[in-house]
């Protein structure tokens, strides 16, 4: 095979450039490495080399092709030695003017028909390119660190950007074992764009003190299959990166109330907690380990009381089937006798809504999250009124728990912590479809490789119902009177119309 670009140079030998640099003298290319602070292209190379012997010395690297690679990289210490290069990449400093400067001067050196790239993360394309005489050259290459491990890159058009010169950059990733995803020049591009969703929302239910974060990521672990929860992920980023991600997307997009930050990690950056480097975050490290609050024990009560089912709840014959299987009493009249537990599965709404609404006694509902199946999860999620007993608090938790199944306890609020925090994350995925930053196929397969999610963001919604969805979202809406919960467009109609997610466009 031979490799799209012989000759690649790239500028800036910190995390992201060394790890490009990897992945491309793998895929056959000569490597040219500039790095303008003395002796780091060199301290670059030494690290690869290191990296390649390491995998030597596994056995997962014989000896001629660690010596091969070895031999592909070449520290170079002027812009003038990327000449020949039929490849550029950026990877310095975030700036604007910085990577404004470096093109302007790079598109003097190499020839008319080499490609540039800039591995930006957060800066407009455009922009970039806007100061160069030839743009139509110019792309993003946004790859995700450490760039060997996290197989995916966004190729980026901006606004004067030649389609073929995307094209090529597509293939080249394929060549060095990446999936190559195409994205137009907006805020975020895909994966940060997608990712608004998961740490906003979960943000917003701890600042709106239904529960706390700990329950928030093991709810979102357990029922939705997330790898991690939101607050150990952003301890893992850490604050002083995340942070100013959600303010820049939020401000770029003039303020849309889908991507509104919150005052709580504004004010934990203040505060330096940001996460595991500095042994605190939303949770404690010692000596690395995660520190975890413990669970709320399971209460023991006495006697169970008998247990009415809505007879509008979510997933009804199922809840009845787990309720009976728990071994309560179901009592079937049309509204629960005075001793009954009252459970009400809403979507979208609060449980004080629905006991209102459907004239229960508040003092003896609960709500429980029927979204998903719940055969398919391993936890419960029950959420109290401001008026529930104490009494029928504990019953419920015990009733739920009596299987061994984990079972989270928490205030009351719209659409539980599973339907707002998924329903965010489509909605948000949704409306990127709507606006076309980039087709369905590549929005899932960017945020499976760039954010770990279960599935992507589409067909996590069709496995909980496109109906569903949309349900949350307007009852959201409602609840909240908050237009983040605005459903998009893009939803609204499939929803409607009963259509998978994943259905080819109109
Ligand atoms: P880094 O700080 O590790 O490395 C940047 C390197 O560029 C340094 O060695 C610095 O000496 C050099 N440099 C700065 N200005 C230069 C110039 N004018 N000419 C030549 N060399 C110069 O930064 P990192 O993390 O590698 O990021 C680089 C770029 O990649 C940034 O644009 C960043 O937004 C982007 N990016 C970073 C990701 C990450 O997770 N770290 C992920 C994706 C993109």
């Amino acid at each position: 095979m031979t490799v799209n670009y012989s000759k690649v140079g790239i500028i800036g030998a910190g995390a992201m450039g060394r790890g490009i640099a990897q992945i491309a003298a793998q895929a056959g290319s000569d490597v040219l490495l500039l790095d303008s602070f003395e002796g780091a292209a060199e301290r670059g190379r030494d690290a690869l080399l290191a990296q390649w012997q390491k995998l030597h010395e596994k056995g997962r690297l014989d000896e001629a092709t660690c010596d091969a690679l070895g031999a592909r990289i070449r520290p170079v210490t002027s812009m003038q030695d990327l000449a020949q290069c039929d490849l550029v990449i950026e990877a310095v400093v975030e700036n604007l003017e910085v990577k404004r400067e470096l093109f302007k001067a790079l598109e003097a050196i190499v020839a008319p028909t080499a490609t540039l790239a800039t591995n930006t993360s957060s800066l407009s394309v455009t922009a970039i390119a806007a100061v160069m005489a030839n743009p139509r050259r110019m792309a993003g290459f946004h790859f995700f660190n450490p760039v060997p491990l996290m197989k995916v890159v966004e190729v980026i058009a901006g606004f004067k950007t030649d389609p073929g010169v995307c094209e090529r950059l597509a293939d080249y990733a394929r060549q060095m074992g990446h999936s190559a995803v195409q994205a137009n020049d907006t805020p975020g591009f895909i994966v940060n764009h997608a990712g608004r969703g998961f740490g906003t929302e979960a943000l917003r239910i701890v600042g709106e003190g239904v529960t706390d974060f700990a329950t928030i990521d093991r709810i979102l672990k357990d029922q939705a299959g997330f790898r991690l929860g939101p607050f150990e992920l952003m301890d893992l980023t850490a604050l002083d990166v995340s942070h100013p991600v959600m303010e820049s997307i939020y401000r770029q997009y003039y303020d849309e109330p889908r991507f509104r930050p919150s005052v709580i990690t504004a004010q934990r950056l203040a505060a330096g907690a940001l996460g595991r480097k500095t042994g605190e975050g939303f949770y404690r490290y010692v000596d690395g380990a995660m520190q975890v609050p413990p669970e709320p024990p399971v209460p023991t009560i006495d006697l169970l009381p008998p247990v009415w089912v809505s007879p509008r709840a979510a997933r009804r014959a199922e809840l009845l089937r787990i309720v009976h299987a728990l071994g309560a009493q179901i009592e079937t009249g049309a509204a629960p006798s005075p001793a009954a537990l009252t459970v009400v599965a809403p979507l979208g709404f609060d449980v004080t809504t629905v006991a209102a609404v459907e004239r229960l006694d508040a003092t003896r509902t609960v709500g429980i999250d029927m979204m998903i199946d719940d055969a398919a999860t391993k936890r419960r999620v029950v959420a109290t009124n401001p008026a529930t007993r104490r009494d029928m608090r504990d019953a419920a938790h015990a009733l739920f728990a009596r299987d061994g199944k984990a079972v989270s306890v928490i205030r009351d609020s719209g659409g539980f912590v599973t339907q707002r925090v998924v329903g965010t994350i489509v909605n948000i995925a949704a409306d990127m479809c709507q606006q076309r930053v980039c087709s369905p196929a590549d929005l899932e397969t960017a945020v499976k490789l760039g954010l770990g999610y279960p599935q992507g963001p589409l067909a996590m919604g069709n496995l909980y119902g496109p109906t569903n969805m949309l349900e949350v979202l307007f009852n959201l809406q409602t609840v909240y009177g908050d237009p983040r919960y605005r459903p998009s467009p893009w939803l609204r109609r499939r929803g409607a119309l009963g259509l998978s997610l994943l259905h080819e466009e109109e």
